[in-house]
């Protein structure tokens, strides 16, 4: 086991968010809303029911939306409190106690592997998460611990491995793997490959627990698909030295990522919510009934 406990997290938000233009001119996509919460606040609540406290955002542009939402808001808190609206109150306040918050800037968008080379200084020398705010984890289906656990177990580094479509896979990283079962070991990376050079169709979702050996290899990683300095590609590096195993998630996952997945996800998550999924659920069969 290891000798201090995985606490920190680093949450990559610096991408350009294309796909979303032009709502992410200006605001980056992980501010997007889901239901009513930033896509990034269901991510940030996940770390932290996994023990990570201490979270450094890779910021771009948009970085004051991103602050100011994690952080405290006098005036909003006031009006509210002025009013007695203690349930909204509460949940503005909220969001700023989630946890111990960090920002870097990541000068210029190379890639989700630079983004996580940002984080080298504040991360030092121990394991430590990534969570990408593209995927959004189903609070009753655990992935991170699970994961956590199999790097303090295994040593090295941990990615999140789903079972997708075949024809899907070109769209993901997607992992060779040695082994069944949920904890399996990974002897090969490759970044969105063409679906007949797939190695499996296990791919690789926006959660990883990592050797900080990756910030080494990060920093001889040339760029490659798109250009970007790719994490895959360093995760690749790394396993000819340390070992690297994959959680295999059989849960539910929201995939926010593109227009039409944030779409689904955004009702999928409306319908699962007490509050309004009975009332929307209704007017959404009545709806898709009008529609056919
Ligand atoms: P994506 O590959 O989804 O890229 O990044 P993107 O720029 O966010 O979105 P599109 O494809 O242009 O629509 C995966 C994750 O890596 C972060 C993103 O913010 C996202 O969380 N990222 C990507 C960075 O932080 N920096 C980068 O240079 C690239």
């Amino acid at each position: 086991m290891r000798s201090r406990p995985l606490t920190k997290a680093v949450v990559p938000a610096a991408g350009l968010g294309t796909r979303f233009l032009p709502a992410t001119k200006a605001s980056p996509k992980e501010m997007l809303p889901v239901v009513d919460k930033p896509a990034i606040q269901y991510v940030v609540e996940e770390a932290v029911r996994a023990g990570l406290t201490d979270l450094l955002f890779i910021t771009g542009r948009g970085k004051r939306t991103l602050e100011d939402h994690f952080d405290r808001m006098w005036e909003l808190e006031s009006a509210l409190e002025a009013k007695g609206d203690d349930k909204r109150l509460a949940m503005v306040r909220e969001s700023a106690d989630l946890a111990d918050v960090h920002y870097i800037r990541q000068g210029e968008p190379l890639g989700l592997g630079h983004a996580v080379l940002c984080a080298a200084a504040h991360v030092g020398d121990q394991p430590f998460a990534v969570l990408l705010g593209d995927d959004l984890i189903d609070e009753r289906d655990p992935l991170l611990t699970p994961m956590i656990e199999a790097q303090a177990e295994h040593g090295g580094s941990v990615v999140a491995l789903m079972e997708v479509p075949p024809e899907q896979v070109s769209l993901y990283g997607c992992a060779a793997v040695d082994g069944t079962g949920d904890v399996v070991r990974v002897t090969g990376l490759v970044e969105k490959p063409e679906p007949d050079e797939a190695p499996s169709n296990l791919a690789v979702i926006g959660r990883y627990v990592l050797s900080p050996s990756v910030f080494e290899e990060l920093r001889h990683t040339k760029p490659g698909r798109g250009g970007e300095i790719q994490l895959t590609d360093a995760l690749q590096g790394l396993i000819a030295t340390e070992p690297m195993h994959g959680v295999v998630f059989r849960g539910r996952r929201y995939d926010t990522g593109d227009r039409s997945d944030y779409l689904k996800a955004v009702v999928q998550l409306a319908v699962e919510r007490p509050d309004i999924g009975p009332e929307f659920l209704t007017w959404l069969t009545t709806f898709v009934g009008s529609r056919t």
